[in-house]
């Protein structure tokens, strides 16, 4: 990453303060860049900047569903770092339900965030993004990005939708030299939202989460789960120098777990 070291990235992480997000922002910090994380909870952002004590990074309150709450975050970073060439779109929420289950408030919390919410911090930062000749978004998608899994219809519904509008801001910022992508992880237990689902999982089944995790592994052709590290690594790439030629992309971080699918009783 020596690239971004060189030429300091300016970056707003939302979702920021925990999972994903935190663990972008402490790489992108250590590769040299100035950093904002973004988040909606003032607690989890405080205890993020506590663990960043004399680091370059800027914890600023932010509700990825308001226009006006993007708006003042994006106006923050131009403040603090004279502005803005890299946003990152973690912030995310899951909530498991079968279709009849679904309330309307459930399915717009879920769509809200997750979809919405990028389109809303996309908007407000993309004129620095545009402005700064180099600029990167990178969203954080998902399998459910991919394929449906019952009990996922909204949030499935939302991260399909991310991939969506990849493709179409990457055609639209390319004029401006912004490249626009999503990295499509698989479930990582090490975060918020990775214990939520193996929590849920745990109540489904009534199996212990080592047995889960080593199903879940067994079903990765590279025969591991997968962790916070590798999905870090797919969007530095992302926004390094050089992936300036990359746009559009929803890149699976899955150990081969979309492109392959086992013939049963043939191994290797
Ligand atoms: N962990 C996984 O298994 C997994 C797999 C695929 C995709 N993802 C995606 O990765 C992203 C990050 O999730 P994570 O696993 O790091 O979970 P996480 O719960 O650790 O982090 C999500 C963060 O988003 C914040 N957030 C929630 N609502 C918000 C709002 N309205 N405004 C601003 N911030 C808000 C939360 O406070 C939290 O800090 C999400 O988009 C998620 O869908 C996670």
């Amino acid at each position: 990453m020596s690239d971004i070291r060189s030429a300091p990235r300016r970056a707003l992480i939302t979702g920021g303060a925990s999972g994903f997000g935190l663990a972008i922002a402490a790489a992108l910090l250590r590769a040299g860049a100035l950093v904002a994380i973004g988040d909606i909870s003032a607690e989890r952002l405080q205890d993020a900047a506590r663990s960043f004590e004399g680091g370059e990074l800027l914890a600023v309150e932010l509700d990825v569903r308001s226009p006006a709450s993007a708006a003042a975050a994006v106006a923050a970073c131009e403040a603090r770092f004279g502005g803005l060439d890299t946003l990152v779109n973690s912030a995310g929420v899951i909530a498991f339900n079968p279709l009849a289950q679904i309330s309307e408030a459930e399915w717009d919390h879920v769509l809200d965030v997750d979809l919405k919410g990028t389109f809303l911090c996309s908007q407000a930062a993309a004129p620095l993004l545009c402005a700064s000749g180099r600029g990167r978004i990178v969203n954080i998608g998902s399998d459910a990005s991919k394929v449906g899994f019952p009990m996922l219809a909204h949030y499935c519904a939302a991260k399909f939708g991310v991939v969506g509008l990849t493709k179409v801001l990457a055609g639209e910022l390319a004029p401006h030299q912004v490249t626009v992508n999503c990295v499509c992880p698989v479930g990582v237990s090490g975060t918020g939202m990775g214990q939520e689902v193996l929590d849920w999982k745990i109540g489904a089944t009534g199996m212990q989460p080592q047995e889960i995790l080593a199903a879940t592994a067994a079903d990765i052709p590279l025969q591991r789960n997968p962790t916070v590290e590798d999905i870090v690594n797919a969007v530095l790439f992302l926004i390094s120098d050089g992936a300036a030629f990359l746009t559009g992309l929803a890149l699976d971080v899955d150990g081969g777990m979309l492109s392959t699918i086992p013939v049963p009783g043939v191994e290797g």
